[in-house]
């Protein structure tokens, strides 16, 4: 496609729109057409749209007429800010515009955002990560009409133990939990479910497997909501006069040496003994040199 237009898929966050990143503000700013995705996008965000700039909703939009307008703006040399939730890497079909984008040649971006997954974390003030509690959080969502690849069923997955973050899938609350029961969680494993965050009308719902989906039916949450399943989300680890100990991050623990700090010094020692340490940033012990494979001239 021979034009100088420019399209930018854009990751708005959850909703509020103070969690846009600059870039995406400027761009959103600057933008002569404002595709945004209102069902989960609120109109404030396409709002900071300039004077005269054309803005569509897509929710009622199907991808040949989105890319339709997306197309003609760039073949007039426009600026196109398609605006999607979260962050657009996560259930956002951004491959199949990209594939057309690709096809005509046209001149793309993408902006990330702040997910969902992460906005949730923020509310419940949760670590995802906890020190000997969780190290893996998989994303996921519940097999519904998009079917699941091989291997990736909620009770393949459930075998980790590791933080789940589930997503579109809240109207399957029952089945969810009972999978993850019968996977061998406990029945007295927290669960949050965190609708609308960052919206006015959020809510979050705490509460173990053995009770969140009645406690999700009693609150009639049918939609954008996320689950989070695991350890992780259980309030009591902030109860500093928990009997529960939690593990300390090794990466700010006085007894680890890593790359700014050595073991034992306090804060003072820093990054100009950067050249002692690994760049991973964490402790190093030396590993035992692996012996060198004898070439089979494959390599
Ligand atoms: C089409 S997916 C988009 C996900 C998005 N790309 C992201 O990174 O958050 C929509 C699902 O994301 C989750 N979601 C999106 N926005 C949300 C919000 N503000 N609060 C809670 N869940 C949200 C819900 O699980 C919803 O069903």
């Amino acid at each position: 496609m021979n034009n100088h237009g420019k399209v930018y898929i854009i990751g708005a966050g959850p909703g509020d729109p103070e969690l846009l990143t600059l870039k995406a503000k400027r761009i959103i700013d600057d933008a002569d057409v404002i595709i945004y995705a209102d069902s989960l996008v609120p109109a404030e965000i396409a709002g900071f749209a300039k004077p005269g700039a054309q803005v569509y909703g897509s929710k009622e939009m199907a991808l040949p007429e989105i890319m339709e307008v997306t197309l003609r703006a760039v073949s007039e040399g426009k600026t196109v800010a398609r605006i999607q939730s979260g962050d657009p890497a996560l259930y956002g079909a951004t491959l199949e515009q990209m594939r057309i984008l690709e096809r005509e040649q046209v001149d793309y971006e993408i902006i990330p955002g702040v997910s969902a997954v992460f906005a949730a974390a923020a509310v419940l003030k949760a670590e995802l990560t906890v020190p000997e509690v969780s190290q893996t959080v998989i994303m996921t969502r519940a097999e519904g009409r998009v079917p699941m690849p091989e291997g990736e069923a909620l009770v393949d997955l459930a075998r980790h133990h590791s933080t789940l973050a589930i997503f579109l899938s809240v109207t399957r609350m029952f089945r969810i939990a009972n999978q993850l029961l019968e996977a061998g969680y406990r029945a007295d494993t927290p669960v949050a479910v965190a609708y609308r965050v960052g919206w006015p009308d959020e809510k979050i719902i705490r509460g173990t497997l053995a009770d969140i989906a009645e406690k999700v039916r009693e609150a009639k949450i049918t939609l954008q909501a996320l689950i989070i399943v695991g350890k992780a989300v259980d309030p009591e680890l902030l109860n500093p006069d928990s009997e529960e100990q939690v593990a300390v991050s090794h990466l700010y623990s006085d007894e680890y040496t890593h790359l700014y700090r050595r073991a034992g010094q306090g804060s003072h020692a820093d990054a100009d003994r950067a050249d002692l340490y690994d760049a991973g940033g964490y402790e190093i012990h030396p590993e035992p040199a692996a012996p060198t494979p004898a070439s089979t001239g494959d390599d």
